[in-house]
């Protein structure tokens, strides 16, 4: 077993086992509603107040779990085999954590009405931005 494992690598692996060459990898480029998406989320978490960032992350969280759950079924039902799901399966748990996390830790930050508003703001934008990517995506799959 190699002495580390990156994130990249494992990715890449589970790629290649779809038959996405390497040359396919290399030019993709990602759509500009992702962009967006990632502009946004990065906007989100480095700018204050920290309880709408709180609840961005949160939000982005959360919906990674359930969105990891729902890539692996598809891969189930594509008769993926369960270790080569493996980087899925992983994250399952993975984003399980995170947003448990996120949850254990908002106490202290979100103290009045004014904190709970600015944390249901951040969950707001951070899905308005998720659903920009998503249209993309659906732009792109209905050409
Ligand atoms: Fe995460």
């Amino acid at each position: 077993m190699q002495e580390s494992y990156s994130h990249l690598e494992m990715y890449y692996d589970f790629l290649r086992k779809r038959d996405i060459s390497e040359e396919t990898i290399q030019e993709y480029e990602c759509l500009a509603s992702t962009k967006t998406l990632n502009e946004g989320i990065k906007n989100l978490y480095s700018t204050m107040p920290v309880e709408r960032a709180l609840g961005a992350l949160f939000a982005d969280e959360t919906m990674s779990a359930y969105m990891v759950s729902k890539y692996n079924e598809g891969l189930i039902l594509e008769g993926v085999s369960e270790e080569d799901r493996y980087f899925w399966e992983l994250h399952i748990k993975v984003e399980v954590g995170h947003s448990n996390s996120i949850f254990n830790i908002i106490a202290p930050y979100i103290q009045n009405e004014e904190g709970k508003r600015l944390f249901d703001e951040g969950i707001k934008l951070y899905l308005y931005l998720m659903k920009q990517y998503w249209d993309g995506i659906e732009v792109l799959v209905n050409e």
